[in-house]
C-alpha cells in the first residue's frame, strides 16, 4: 500500500535524535466498532465525534540504540510504568515491518492524559494515536521525503488501529469514520478519514460525560469483542450496523435530530445488550446508568428537546445535544443527574478540531 510508505532501515553511521511531542484526543462512537478480525480490522464501519477536552499528551525521545537491552522507558504522568510500557513494547514490535528504523532507536515516552485516572475513562484511542503521531512525526525527521501531510496522517490512522481499533479515529477532527461501507467513500477497514458532508449543527455538538463509577472495566475492549466471535447475534448485528450507518448519515446531512437521536441511543443499547447475551456475560451499566438514562428519556418527553444519551463499554452516560439547547442542557443535568454522579464528576466535552502538535 503505496501511503505506508515504507523506509529502509537506516544507515548506521548516522546519528539521529530529537523529541517530538503531539496531544490527541478521545472520540465517542456513534455507531459502534464491536468485533473485530486479524489483525484490528473491523467487522462493520464505526463512525465517531472526535472530542476536545479528554486528550492524552505524549513526548518520545528518541536517539540512535547502542545495544540491544536499551529500547523503550516509559512513564505515565510523572511515574515509571511497567504495564503500560510493556503494551507498548507489543506495539512496537507489532508495527516494526512498517517502519523498519524504530529496531535501530532507543525511546524515551512520557505521557499524560487531561482526565483524571479515578474517572474510567478508557485512553487506548487517545494514548495510541498520539503515540502512532509521534512516530510518524520522528519518521518524517529522519526521511525528509516531500510525503504529502494527508499521506502521513493516513498512516498515522493506520498505526493508531494497530494499537486499539478506535484510535484510528482520533487522528482526525470532527466526524470520523472506520471501516469499509458502502455509504461512505474511500472508506476503508485499514484506515479512518474523515466526513464532512454533515449538517453544520453538527460541528458544534456537546459531550458531557457523566461518571457513574470509576471502577476499572470489568471486561477489556479486546476481549469484548472476541466474544462478538461466538454471539448467535452477530451477523444480525453487523447488518443492523450498516443500515444504522446508512440511517445516521443521512440524518446527519439534513439535521434530522430526531433519528440521529434515536439510532445513537439504539447503538448504545445494542452494544450492551450483546455483551449481556455473550458468553461468559457481562454487565456493565450500573444502576445509575439506567437512572440516568431513563431521566435523559423523561426529560425529552417533556421538553421535546434533542437531548440523547450513548455508552462506550462501561457504565459512564455520554450526553449529547447540539449547543443551541446548552443553557437548557446544562440545568437539566446540574438539577437531575449530577446527583447520580460518582463523586460529581463529569467531564464537559465537545466535537474537537483532532490532535495538536506541541512544541
Ligand atoms: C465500545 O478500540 O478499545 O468503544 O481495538 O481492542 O483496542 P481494541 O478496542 P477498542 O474498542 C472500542 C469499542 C467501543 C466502540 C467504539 O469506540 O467504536
Amino acid at each position: 500500500m503505496s501511503y505506508l510508505n515504507i523506509q529502509e532501515p537506516l544507515s548506521t553511521n548516522h546519528e539521529h535524535y530529537g523529541v517530538v511531542s503531539w496531544q490527541s484526543p478521545s472520540n465517542i462512537a456513534l455507531i459502534k466498532y464491536w468485533g473485530k478480525r486479524p489483525i484490528q480490522l473491523p467487522e462493520n464501519a464505526s463512525i465517531s465525534f472526535t472530542l476536545s477536552e479528554a486528550i492524552t499528551k505524549t513526548k518520545v525521545k528518541y536517539r540512535n540504540r547502542s545495544s540491544l537491552s536499551e529500547w523503550v522507558q516509559f512513564s505515565f504522568e510523572g511515574k515509571k510504568e511497567e504495564t503500560f510500557a510493556a503494551r507498548i513494547i507489543k506495539y512496537l514490535d507489532s508495527i516494526k515491518s512498517y517502519l523498519p528504523w524504530i529496531e535501530q532507536m532507543a525511546f524515551e515516552i512520557e505521557s499524560e492524559n487531561s482526565f483524571p485516572h479515578s474517572s474510567g475513562i478508557a485512553s487506548s484511542a487517545s494514548s495510541m494515536s498520539a503515540l502512532a503521531l509521534c512516530l510518524c512525526d520522528i519518521e518524517q525527521t529522519i526521511y525528509p521525503t516531500q510525503i504529502d501531510a494527508d499521506i502521513i496522517r493516513k498512516k498515522a490512522s493506520y498505526l493508531s488501529r494497530l494499537g486499539s481499533g478506535s484510535a484510528a479515529r482520533s487522528v482526525y477532527p470532527g466526524l470520523v469514520a472506520w471501516g469499509a461501507s458502502s455509504h461512505i467513500k474511500g472508506s476503508s477497514d485499514e484506515f479512518a478519514i474523515p466526513v464532512s458532508s454533515q449538517h453544520s449543527l453538527f460541528n458544534e455538538f456537546h459531550d458531557d460525560v457523566l461518571i457513574v463509577s470509576a471502577a476499572q472495566k470489568s471486561v477489556s475492549s479486546s476481549a469484548g469483542h472476541a466474544l462478538m466471535d461466538t454471539n448467535i447475534f452477530a451477523n444480525t448485528r453487523y447488518t443492523q450496523a450498516d443500515r444504522h450507518m446508512e440511517l445516521l448519515l443521512q440524518s446527519m446531512q439534513t439535521g434530522d435530530l430526531e433519528t440521529f437521536g434515536k439510532i445513537v441511543e439504539d447503538e448504545a443499547m445494542t452494544l450492551h445488550a450483546l455483551m449481556m447475551c455473550s458468553n461468559p456475560s457481562y454487565i456493565l451499566m450500573e444502576p445509575n446508568t439506567i437512572a440516568v438514562i431513563k431521566l435523559i428519556r423523561n426529560y425529552r418527553k417533556e421538553t421535546n428537546l434533542p437531548i440523547f444519551f450513548t455508552l462506550d463499554a462501561g457504565p459512564n452516560v455520554h450526553i449529547l445535544y447540539p449547543d443551541s439547547i446548552a443553557q437548557e442542557a446544562a440545568s437539566f443535568i446540574e438539577k437531575q443527574l449530577l446527583p447520580l454522579a460518582h463523586n460529581g464528576q463529569i467531564i464537559k466535552d465537545r466535537v474537537g478540531p483532532g490532535p495538536i502538535k506541541l512544541n
